[in-house]
């Protein structure tokens, strides 16, 4: 399976190649899909004159080592397409993002870009968002405090689940920026939007792994090649 799921993510990668010209300026997502297209593209950055920003340490460590061009964001936006994994994704191309704990520069990035191409395998794609907990970044401080206003208001939407801060190694996992990860085990959200609302007024919390309105295409990749989905909302 893992192989299988391994060989779709390169396949979607690889076929966002197709998107790049010459002298543009990329956004580099984070996770294994997205390093399979870091790697790709270090065959053609050189000689196509890309320069990229990355979303995550690890991703910038990677396109280091493979010679790609790199800038900060501030000095090189507005960039001209930001390339990404996601952990779901439903037919409006909303996003959940944050698997790999990335989700705050992920989505400066994703913002900061004209146009975001979504790469993923089949099985990221659901009818509905939730199966994959919601991932929200929280300051340290008081985080319970946070958590526990998480829970309250979004019961309040229809998302009610268990809520866990991320832990790695028995350690509180620590995003790029200091802060912590609490997972979101909602199930099935009934309303995007309003969940990001919702959200968006709880004091502590950073950011969160919903992606609205962000991307306009997805290249999935499957047992029969790569299919393209484009976002109804951004044409
Ligand atoms: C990292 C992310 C990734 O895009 C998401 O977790 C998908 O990862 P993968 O490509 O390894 O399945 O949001 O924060």
């Amino acid at each position: 399976m893992k192989g299988t799921q391994n060989m779709a993510k390169q396949a979607a990668a690889h076929a966002a190649l197709g998107y790049i010209s010459p002298g543009m300026k990329l956004g580099l997502g984070s996770g294994s899909t997205a390093e399979f297209f870091v790697q790709a593209l270090a065959a053609k950055g050189k000689e196509m004159d890309i320069r990229a920003s990355a979303t995550s340490a690890r991703t910038e460590m990677l396109a280091q080592s493979l010679g790609i061009a790199l800038f900060p964001l501030a000095e090189l936006a507005p960039l001209d397409l930001t390339i990404d994994g996601a952990d779901e994704l439903d037919a409006n191309l909303t996003l959940i993002k944050g698997g790999g704990g990335a989700l705050l520069r992920e989505k400066i990035v994703a913002t900061a870009s004209r146009r975001m191409i979504v790469i993923a395998d089949e099985q990221k794609v659901v009818p509905q968002l939730g199966r994959f907990p919601l991932p929200i970044e929280v300051v340290p401080f008081a985080w319970q405090i946070t958590m526990l206003h998480i829970d309250e208001r979004a019961r309040r939407v229809g998302c009610a689940g268990a809520i866990a801060r991320r832990e790695k190694n028995d350690e509180p996992f620590i995003t790029d920026n200091g802060n912590f990860i609490l997972d979101c085990a909602f199930g099935k959200i009934p309303n995007t939007e309003v969940l990001a609302a919702v959200l968006g007024t709880i004091p502590g919390i950073v950011e969160h792994g919903l992606f609205l309105d962000l991307a306009d295409t997805a290249l999935i990749g499957g047992p029969e090649g790569v299919r393209v989905m484009k976002s109804p909302r951004r044409k």
